[in-house]
């Protein structure tokens, strides 16, 4: 299977633009074919509507964004896309006729996937050129901030196709989870379905409104829920001896009446107790208010788990940790030369780090620098291995100085000089330049300690770490020392 640098999607809807702007926030090209020539308005929106809160989900180096193309022409799609993400309609027929078109004009090693809520992968792939090649990639809407996606293959689905469609999708910084067996509804839309056929039970019966029913979820499960499934938390339940006492001791509720079930009929009056429910509990605000307040709090809420290395935040980590190391590798060493400064960083000044004088915010330069000082981390072994084993190097010092401006859209890249180490401390200093014309505009001096973070002391470094840094700092000891180092503010300038 190919390296997936342009992704093709068939149909541009809320799922299909929701694909559009994940894969161009993560760098790849996106080139969306819908039959409505109206829908390239329709996505190019989308996809601006989803940058502001993807832009905050993570602020590890990125790629330059991917550029994004639009096509009435399935087959235009087709040709030039390493892989292909079907999110026409939930039809069968519609998906078996534009599936089996599109096999017949994709190259032969690209994978072609659906997003189908429910419709299993061995009826979809029935008519397919290359059937091997296919298998549902079920997302979840917002796309661009909900990590999971199922991928369930069909009787004659190769497992390359899983193995290498999970790659793609770790890549754009999602949870591939494999459904093993293809059942209707996957795995997450059965779980769904079973509380919505509840919801609509007790709506229908007038027990509750919907506003009540969505109160019983997000005070309660629904909060546990966000890092921990339904089993772990019934282990929990179960005090000391876990599950195996939560289903002695709830084990008779599931004779009782306490679910139903088999849906309700979808009677007028059902439909409008529910489209009146959500109206009062949506109080006047309009879908896309709605959906900016939901994305806000998905971000908060992936950060929040990233703490704790738990569920969508240990995604979120995992992505974080190959952004860096893809930033790294682009700046390895590239063989001999007169000792430099080593540029360790390029960047581009995003739309949202510009503040109200339309320039890159303070905050940002320290994020910058921080990039900067990570790519050194990295390159001297100073990794996640390292974290875990203890050890760490902390900031204790850092004197930012600026001289100019950054624009929006603007290239930037960061110099950094190794200036003194020692068994346990660690003295560099960083220049960022604007890519145009290499103008200096700010530069950054930083002292680290090097830390036990278990004892929470400071300790000495370990010998092959420091033998790296020493090695960099001899390439370095011809090089003039910067005339802001040292200074403080307020200080002389030095000539
Ligand atoms: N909406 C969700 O929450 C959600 C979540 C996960 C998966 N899905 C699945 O994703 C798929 C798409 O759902 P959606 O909500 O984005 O639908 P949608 O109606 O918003 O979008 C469908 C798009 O497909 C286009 N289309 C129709 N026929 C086409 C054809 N022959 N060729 C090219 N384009 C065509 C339409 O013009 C439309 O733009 C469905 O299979 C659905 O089950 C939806």
């Amino acid at each position: 299977m190919r390296k997936v640098h342009t992704l093709g999607l068939l149909g541009t809807g809320v799922i299909g633009g929701g694909w559009a702007a994940r894969a161009l926030h993560f760098g790849i090209d996106v080139i969306a074919a819908d039959v409505k020539p109206e829908m390239e308005e329709w996505i190019r929106g989308a996809v601006a509507n989803a940058e502001p809160a993807l832009a905050r989900l993570t602020f590890a180096p990125l790629p330059p964004k991917g550029k994004l193309t639009f096509t009435t022409d399935l087959k235009v799609m087709a040709r030039q896309a390493d892989f292909i993400q079907e999110n026409i309609p939930e039809q069968l027929p519609l998906k078996q006729r534009m599936l089996a078109e599109v096999s017949r004009h994709a190259a032969a090693d690209v994978i072609v996937a659906s997003s189908t809520s429910g419709l299993t992968p061995t009826d979809l792939q029935r008519d397919m050129l290359a059937p091997e090649r296919f298998c549902v990639a079920h997302p979840f809407n917002p796309v661009y901030l909900l990590p999971l996606v199922e991928l369930v293959g069909g009787e004659k689905t190769a497992q390359a196709t899983i193995d290498a469609s999970a790659k793609f999708f770790t890549y754009i910084g999602m949870h591939p989870l494999h459904v093993r067996r293809e059942v209707p509804g996957h795995l997450t839309d059965r779980l769904q379905e079973a509380l919505w056929r509840e919801i609509l039970h007790l709506v229908n019966d007038g027990v509750a409104t919907t506003g009540e029913l969505d109160e019983s979820i997000i005070y309660g499960p629904g909060l546990r829920w966000a890092a921990m499934g339904t089993n772990l938390i019934y282990h929990l339940a179960g005090g000391e001896s876990g599950m195996r006492h939560m289903l002695a001791q709830f084990g008779p509720c599931l004779k009782w009446p306490w679910t139903k079930l088999e849906a309700p009929e979808l009677s007028e009056a059902l439909i409008d107790r529910m489209v009146e429910g959500t109206q009062a509990q949506a109080a006047g605000r309009s879908i896309r208010e709605l959906e900016r307040l939901r994305d806000d709090y998905l971000v908060a809420i992936q950060q929040v788990l990233r703490q704790y290395n738990i569920g969508a935040g240990a995604t979120l980590r995992s992505l974080e940790e190959r952004l860096y190391q893809d930033a790294a590798a682009a700046h390895a060493p590239r063989g001999d030369g007169p000792a430099k400064p080593l540029r360790l960083v390029e960047a581009v000044v995003r739309p949202e780090w510009v503040d109200y004088n339309r320039h890159m915010s303070d905050f940002r330069y320290g994020q910058v620098f921080g990039d900067a000082t990570d790519a050194l981390f990295r390159r001297v072994g100073v990794d996640e291995a390292y974290r875990d084993s203890g050890r760490m190097y902390y900031s204790v010092e850092n004197h930012v100085k600026h001289v100019g401006e950054a624009k929006a859209g603007e290239p930037l890249y960061v110099t950094t000089q190794v200036l003194a180490v020692d068994d346990k401390r660690l003295h560099v200093f960083h220049r960022m330049h604007r890519g145009r014309d290499d103008r200096p505009i700010a530069s950054a001096e930083q002292m680290y300690l090097h830390v036990d973070t278990r004892a929470a002391k400071a300790s000495p470094s370990d010998a092959r770490v420091r033998a790296k840094l020493e090695a960099i700092l001899g390439e370095h000891a011809g090089l003039p020392r910067p005339p802001e180092a040292g200074r403080s503010i307020g200080g002389v300038r030095q000539a």
